[in-house]
């Protein structure tokens, strides 16, 4: 248990991580970690959209790719979650969160070991893992920049700030930058199409953005991790 309490009903109780389904309870998570940059659910100190994207899979700051699927903290999170779900399939989703959590990236290795953890076969999971894009197929940089360019977007520009940030960051589309800042990558509707450009950075959604904010919204983002 983190220690992190919150005043409910007249008493004290431990702060509830409010993640995605199945990944509630006391958890070894600090204030910092739920509430970090990188987590489901963040408010950004200033500007960006307040709202987050609820089922965003979490990224740790410091990913480890051969961190082990699971132990401690993250065993008993894997073990609360199987539990919620009469059957393998439904825990699917929420264990490739947590695995994504810890390794930044669902490989084809991982698949493979989360296939055996639930007993599903290895085809079945691959085809969830990569038919949703919030899960990285590959390792991605601290901050992963999603453009929209689906056609409210497109319409509003979103070629051009896309254009933008690759320009600015000298990195082709989908690439990381040589010190594992940025990622970039193009996406399809953000749900976000009455406001375009519509861009995603790990969980934080910045709207309205066009070619000339995107060196602003870069500056900001260095100046977040100095
Ligand atoms: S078209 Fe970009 S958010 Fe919908």
């Amino acid at each position: 248990m983190s220690g992190w309490t919150t005043e409910k009903g007249g008493g004290t109780v431990p702060f509830r991580n409010p993640g995605f389904a199945g990944n509630t309870g006391e958890f070894e998570l600090t204030e910092d970690q739920v509430r970090g940059l990188d987590y489901v659910g963040a408010r950004p100190p200033e500007g960006g959209h307040p709202g987050g994207v609820p089922t965003y899979p979490y990224m740790l700051v410091e990913k480890e790719p051969k961190a082990p699927l699971f132990d401690g903290a993250h065993l008993e999170r894997y073990e609360k979650i199987r539990s919620r779900f009469p059957d393998a399939q439904g825990a699917l989703l929420p264990v490739l969160n947590l695995a994504q959590e810890l390794r930044g990236h669902i490989s084809p290795a991982t698949m493979r070991e989360v296939a055996g953890l639930l007993g599903l076969s290895e085809a079945y999971v691959r085809g969830v893992a990569t038919f949703y894009t919030m899960y990285n197929k590959r390792a991605v940089g601290r901050f992963l920049i999603q453009v929209c360019t689906n056609i409210s977007c497109n319409l509003c520009g979103g070629d051009e700030v896309l254009a933008a940030f690759l320009d600015e960051l000298g990195i082709e589309l989908g690439a990381t930058t040589d010190d594992g800042m940025f990622t970039v990558t193009e996406v399809e509707c953000l749900a976000a199409c009455g406001t375009p450009t519509a861009v995603q950075i790990n969980a934080r959604y910045f709207e309205n953005v066009t070619p000339k904010s995107v060196s602003q919204i870069l500056e900001r983002l260095r100046a977040e991790v100095e």
